[in-house]
């Protein structure tokens, strides 16, 4: 039961701490998540050699939209940005890549750019990057559940046989393994609505560093640590 030499397969990573991170050199927020978003491509070179197969990371929360206009379309504006420049360097990679979120309240520009950036790379199998845009754990799973009455209003699904094995076919991350690690940089424990279903016996990691700052090392450093803890998932170590 217990190993101590395990390495997480699936990571997730609510990326926080970029406008704290301008704050503190007197910038406006979005030079922070500019910042931070340079981390991104580092963090996910740096997965196959750590053995980390399915990296998923929060991007913008359904919870986001109460920030300034200016802060979210800054956001948008970089979303865009971040695919078009990364494409080609994702495709090279291996890199598989996923949203995940409602793309109904997305603009299409953006949304086409996601179709896109998923078709492209569809083929890939070297690391899986699930990208959280526009998502919300509490929405996404409202979501499943309107498909799922949908499908029992159709005749396709009978009502006794939802459980736990077939409610998460309906999630957007239907596809995944659940993440081992949860990793939260800044300084704050809470998940703020991230992966609610999924994370039930996931392992955390708080860590005080702020996303910008979020390097290969202290990524390698937390998956590191992950190695001597003992998962039981309820049951009793043997
Ligand atoms: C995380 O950084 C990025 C997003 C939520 C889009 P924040 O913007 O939340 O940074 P802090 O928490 O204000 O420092
Ligand atoms: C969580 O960070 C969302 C993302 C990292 C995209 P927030 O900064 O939005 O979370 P709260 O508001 O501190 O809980
Ligand atoms: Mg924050």
């Amino acid at each position: 039961m217990t190993d101590h030499k395990q390495t997480p397969k699936h990571v997730a990573i609510i990326m926080d701490g970029n406008g704290r991170w301008a704050q503190m050199r007197l910038r406006p927020r979005l030079v922070g998540h500019h910042a931070g978003a340079k981390r991104v491509r580092e963090v996910v070179k740096a997965c196959p050699e750590l053995g980390v197969k399915y990296l998923t990371i929060f991007a913008f929360s359904t919870e986001n939209w109460k920030r300034t206009q200016t802060e979210v379309a800054g956001l948008m504006k970089l979303f865009k940005r971040y695919i078009r420049r990364e494409a080609q360097n994702l495709l090279e990679e291996g890199v598989r890549v996923r949203f995940i979120g409602d793309r109904v309240r997305l603009e299409p520009a953006l949304v086409d750019l996601m179709d896109g950036l998923e078709l492209l790379t569809a083929d890939n199998d070297k690391v899986h990057l699930t990208i959280a845009l526009n998502y919300g754990g509490r929405d996404e799973v409202a979501r499943a559940a309107r498909r799922l009455a949908h499908d029992v209003e159709m005749g396709k699904l009978n009502p006794r046989d939802v459980c736990d094995e077939t409610f998460p076919k309906y999630l957007d991350t239907y596809v995944l393994p659940d993440p081992d690690l949860v990793i939260r940089t800044s300084g704050e424990a809470r998940i703020s609505n991230f992966l609610l279903w999924q994370s039930a016996y996931s392992e955390y990691e708080f860590i005080d560093t702020l996303w910008p700052d979020f390097t290969a090392e202290v990524f390698a450093e937390v998956v590191g640590r992950f190695g001597a803890r003992e998962r039981r998932f309820g049951a009793v170590p043997v």
